[in-house]
């Protein structure tokens, strides 16, 4: 049977450290640590993620400024909002809450983003230097994964990673962590060919494929540490991509879904805001 990986118990221990930090800042220097976000429209899903940002900076004594513009906004109008942001001294970190409307183009808007801004680590120079092993502004979601293995010292070195999923918030930049720490890293998604005789061969599987309970416990090895990125919405419930019961039977590691992954997640995004001030302040 497996053990838990306590996502929620290790976010709040980061959440305090960032806050007893963000404490020295405030109190030596008047100034404030700022997050600013924008949320084009009202995708429903995206309103919590926002809200829970925001929860989390508030906890930690970080200001956050929400930016609602409408969901019909000209592409011309957003990049300005960017720049002002950008421009704006007092704005340490700005994130783009994705997916947005279809008429906008994702990469003309991340591309805009001032890189030393950019706590979700996006921006394509932010990309190279992660490709590069020099990032300092690494994708939450997928910094997560890496410190919640960290924390429970489960040992990465040498470990097959197959991970199910190849976005660009989570599989791809995952995959470049894992390889930078010396795993045998495979990505599967949705064209590969017998999907479970890829995954029972992984000792870390890591799932971020958005399809609710897809991963069997006949698809993952015995002893395998499982960490399910998923977050599926399913009759009011919230599900992961693992069927969590039967795939603990056989894991030796697992993450539950609420409680894993997600709440690193914004712990990440607290903790890339603290490093994108101090970027600013030894800058200038
Ligand atoms: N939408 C889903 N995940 C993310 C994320 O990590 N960052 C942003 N900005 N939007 C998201």
């Amino acid at each position: 049977m497996a053990k838990i990986i306590d996502g929620k118990k290790e976010a709040a221990a980061i959440r305090a450290q960032i806050k007893s930090q963000i404490d020295k800042i405030t109190i030596q220097q008047t100034e404030k640590v700022n997050l600013d976000v924008i949320l084009v429209g009202h995708n429903p899903a995206s309103e919590v993620y926002v809200r829970l940002k925001e929860k989390a900076c508030a906890e930690v004594g970080i200001v956050s400024c929400k930016h609602t513009p409408p969901t019909d906004i000209a592409l011309k109008d957003l990049l300005l909002l960017v720049d002002q942001l950008n421009e704006d001294s007092n704005v340490n970190g700005i994130l783009l809450q994705l997916p947005l409307p279809s008429h906008l183009n994702i990469s003309k808007v991340l591309d805009r983003i001032d890189p030393i801004k950019d706590v979700d680590g996006f921006h394509p120079i932010n990309v190279g230097l992660l490709s590069q092993n020099q990032a300092k502004l690494l994708p939450c979601t997928p910094a997560g994964c890496v410190e919640l293995l960290d924390r429970y010292n489960i040992p990465i070195q040498g470990k097959h990673a197959v991970i199910v999923g190849r976005s660009n918030i989570v599989g791809k930049p995952l995959a470049t962590m894992l390889l930078h720490r010396n795993a045998t890293v495979s990505i599967c998604h949705s064209k590969t060919v017998d999907l479970a005789a890829i995954t029972l061969q992984a000792d870390i599987l890591v799932t971020a494929l958005g399809i609710p309970e897809m991963i069997k416990a006949g698809m993952v090895k015995e002893g395998a540490v499982v960490i399910d990125v998923g977050i599926n919405r399913v009759e009011n419930q919230l599900v992961g991509d693992v069927a969590f019961a039967e795939v603990a039977e056989k894991a030796s590691w697992i993450t539950p879904v609420p409680g894993g992954v997600g709440p690193m997640t914004i712990a990440m995004l607290l903790s890339n805001t603290l490093t994108a001030y101090r970027l600013q302040q030894t800058k200038s």
